[in-house]
């Protein structure tokens, strides 16, 4: 099996190219590098010892990804190629809508070209409204806040539609929740381009003194420390839930939704001392102001992943944080150095 990625270079996308080639795959990757780099993939090479096929180009550009399934006999497609800055995306909407909208446009125009059927596509639990229940089901009310959310929702129907009118298509949507961590072996791992707006990033780039302290978005909200809770789950577990996913496409049809978490939120306070105790680091930091369209907790129900995709989160927090750090040690400025 030759699987097309799609965005390839990127944080979730090379941490999921490993477990491809471990589990057998062969695999092409398609990067612009607009925010990703090839250095990335060098230490995917590197680390696996296996060799795979890199284009640089624009996955908005439907001829490229055509002769790039018939040159390489691709059998599936991992579309995670997208902008995702959520404040960015309210500055700049139309650069998000035109390029996140165009390539699953392109790719869904490809596969139909081409006769390529399988389809995983790299969703977000941004797509689903703040006023649901806790935990997500995959049929909890959807609505978004942001551009960045609406392109991932819109992305979810264009493929829902183009899998109803093409049924040999078999679509599998995603929705992540927040993934953190670095493969164990510290060589790739996540490298913001700018200042960070996760909180992951942003407490690694503190312990590491690239940042002077972190600010606590808010104390005041109903959770258990007044901190905003989130399901973290480690890019590694996350990575195979693509396999996963790659294995339930070949054997269905049609277009499903799965959401991927661990099912359990941990406070940013929880994060902060985690990552204290695991890396014996001092993380500095202060209380700020809530950031505007923070929920109190957002985490996931997972168990329709475990029953259709085989598929459970396996690492806990402390592997979050340690592996984290291993990164960001290793690799202060990223793959700059
Ligand atoms: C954010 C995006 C979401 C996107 C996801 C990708 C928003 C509103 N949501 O989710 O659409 O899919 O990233 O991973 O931007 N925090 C701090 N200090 C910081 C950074 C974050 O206290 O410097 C807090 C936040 O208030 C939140 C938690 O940490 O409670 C997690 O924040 P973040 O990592 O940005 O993820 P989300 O907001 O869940």
């Amino acid at each position: 099996m030759s699987i097309l990625l799609t965005g390839g270079a990127g944080y979730i996308a090379t941490h999921t190219l490993i477990s491809l080639l471990e589990n057998g795959y062969e695999a092409v990757t398609l990067d612009d590098y607009d925010n990703s780099s090839p250095e990335a993939l060098r230490r995917v090479r590197q680390l696996t010892g296996k060799e795979f096929a890199v284009i640089e180009g624009d996955a908005q550009d439907r001829e490229l990804l055509v002769r790039t399934i018939l040159d390489y006999n691709v059998d599936g497609i991992i579309h995670f190629a997208g902008h995702k800055a959520v404040g960015e995306s309210v500055a700049k909407p139309l650069k998000y809508y035109r390029n996140n909208l165009t390539s699953t446009i392109a790719v869904l125009e490809a596969m139909q070209q081409t006769g390529v059927r399988d389809l995983i596509f790299s969703s977000s639990a941004a797509v689903y409204a703040g006023d649901n229940q806790m935990p997500l089901t995959e049929s909890s009310r959807r609505e978004c806040i942001n551009p960045y959310g609406w392109t991932k929702y819109m992305s979810e129907q264009i493929i829902r539609d183009a899998a109803k009118a093409n049924p040999e298509f078999s679509c599998v949507l995603l929705r992540y929740f927040n993934p953190v961590g670095a493969h164990p072996s510290g060589m790739i791992g996540e490298d913001p381009s700018d200042v960070p707006n996760n909180l992951m990033p942003y407490i690694c780039q503190t312990a590491v003194g690239l940042r002077e302290r972190l600010t606590v978005f808010g104390s005041d909200y109903r959770t258990h420390d007044g901190t905003g809770v989130r399901d973290y789950l480690h890019v590694c577990d996350l990575a195979d839930g693509h396999v996963k996913a790659l294995e339930y496409a070949a054997s269905h049809s049609g277009c499903e939704a799965f959401n991927l978490g661990t099912g359990t939120g941990y406070s940013v306070l929880d994060m902060v001392k985690a990552f204290e105790k695991v890396n014996g680091v001092k993380i500095p930091y202060v209380i700020g102001p809530r950031r505007p369209g923070d929920l109190d907790e957002c985490y996931a129900d997972p168990s329709k992943a475990e029953k259709l995709l085989g598929w459970k989160a396996k690492r806990g927090i402390e592997e979050m944080v340690r592996d984290g750090w291993n990164w960001q040690k290793k690799n202060p400025r990223g793959y700059r150095e």
